[in-house]
């Protein structure tokens, strides 16, 4: 464990550049190990959930390097194997804190002759994976998991995989994305239908790797994707634009902070995933698109954004799937803003590294936010801009890095700041997450 207090903080100034995007991140790596030929990948996010897609690729034969290019950042280099030639790997896949791994892997595997053992962290093994082995056994995988379907597990690949067609009965790109990999290496056309959209990063991705892909829309408004299998994947070179679920903390430091003014370079605005912008604007956020233009084949821009004062507002449950992993941090902003905000439709915050809703209530509740919370969801009356008192004691963060970010910009807007009990978890997504944090300080100093 590392314990670390949050203290209240002044204005926050400055310009930072948040880390390449999480999900796509996975994917050029994933991608990459199944085209023929080198991939090149910029940008990409060094945090640990990434690094254990690269270990895992790397077991199952493809080369995954990193270039140190000094003042420029890294390049990734990627030799991958060919779709259907993934090796058995030797030893168990320890996908550490990575649901996005575990569940994209698991796809990739499933239509591939070999077997693998997935093991994970305290909070992994608890998440439910039933919701991508209940499709892939139907495309002839095998799994023996542990109770619950839950982690470790070991999965052997099925020797000649079947094509399906899958209606998604829980909002998941995670889901999307394991049977779209399976169906990779399956004969004839995978289909997943999508009822409400989801991130598209492997729609894009696998399209600019040459992968055989359509999506329309179907008479009721649902997304119809298919793949044609067998497919031959051409390498890439990969731009990875900045995360938006990273710059979220910063946008919410910078709109609760008084006095605030941050330019944040270069945050991807894919649609699917820019739902916490839309919102935070309806509560009064000043936010400001610079510069728009396209980074990897995903809209990108910098954001300015200004200390404002935030009103409560009813969240429409219809925008959820776009700002899914941004609730902990809209949470924060809501407990100090002017009246209420209700949330609702938020049952799948309850399976991710932790049970967001419950964990985030009984954290705000311990820092003096008033918070209520039901069964979808947090009603939460805001201060007005009032600091909130503080903890006592610790934040429990149960190995979620979101809550423990969250709670780190809550402290900056605290009478006597914000323990957070284990700070480790950061890493994960947003290894210099600290470090920015104290430079937007520094530059205030300066
Ligand atoms: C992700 C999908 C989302 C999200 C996760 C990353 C992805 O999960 O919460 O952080 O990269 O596909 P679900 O598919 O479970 O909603």
């Amino acid at each position: 464990m590392r314990p670390r207090r949050f203290l209240p903080a002044g204005p926050l100034k400055g310009r930072i550049r948040v880390p390449g995007d999480k999900s796509i991140s996975h994917r050029s790596i994933m991608l990459g190990a199944l085209a023929v030929g080198e991939t090149r990948v910029t940008g990409l996010l060094e945090g640990e959930d990434v690094l254990a897609t690269a270990a895992a690729m790397r077991a199952m034969g493809a080369s995954v390097k990193r270039l140190d290019k000094g003042n420029s950042g890294a390049e990734w280099v990627i030799n991958g194997v060919g779709v259907g030639a993934l090796l058995q790997p030797e030893a168990p896949l320890d996908m550490g804190n990575s649901g996005t791994s575990t569940r994209l892997l698991m796809g990739l595997v499933a239509s591939h002759p070999i077997t693998a053992t997935f093991t994970g962290d305290g909070s992994l093994s608890k998440r439910p994976m039933g919701r991508v082995i209940d499709p892939l056994t139907t495309m002839g995988a095998s799994f023996e998991a542990s109770a619950g379907g839950r982690l470790p597990l070991i999965l052997k690949g099925a020797d000649t995989p079947v094509p399906i067609t899958y209606r998604l009965p829980v909002a998941s790109a995670q889901v999307k994305s394991a049977i779209l990999l399976a169906g990779l290496n399956t004969p004839g056309i995978t289909t997943v239908i999508e009822p409400v959209p989801t991130r598209d990063h492997s729609e894009r991705m696998l399209r600019g790797f040459g992968a055989d892909i359509t999506v329309e829309t179907d008479a009721d408004g649902a997304r119809v994707i298919s793949i044609r299998g067998e497919a031959e994947l051409r390498p890439q070179t990969i731009e990875v634009p900045g995360d938006p679920s990273s710059a979220a903390f910063f946008i919410v430091a910078a709109l609760v902070v008084p006095g605030s003014e941050v330019l944040i370079e270069n945050v991807g605005l894919n649609p699917t995933r820019a739902g916490i912008i839309e919102v935070l604007r309806l509560m009064g956020g000043s936010i400001e698109e610079v510069s728009p233009r396209e980074v990897g084949g995903e809209p990108v821009a910098d954001l300015l954004v200004r200390h404002s004062a935030l009103r409560g507002i009813a969240v429409d449950p219809a925008i959820v799937p776009s700002m899914v992993d941004e609730f902990p941090a809209l949470f924060v902003a809501a407990s100090l803003a002017e009246g209420v905000t209700t949330t609702s439709g938020l049952e799948e915050l309850r399976v991710k590294e932790s049970d967001r809703i419950s964990v985030m209530a009984t954290a705000l509740a311990a820092a003096g936010a008033r918070v209520e919370e039901r069964e979808d969801g947090l009603v939460i009356t805001g201060t007005g801009g009032e600091p909130l008192v503080g903890t006592n004691g610790a934040i429990a963060t149960h190995l979620d890095h979101r809550i423990a970010m969250s709670m780190a910009i809550a402290g900056l807007v605290s009478r006597t700041g914000v323990e957070v009990d284990d700070t480790r978890p950061i890493a994960t997504s947003f290894p210099v997450f600290e470090s920015m944090l104290a430079q937007l300080a520094t530059d205030l100093a300066a």
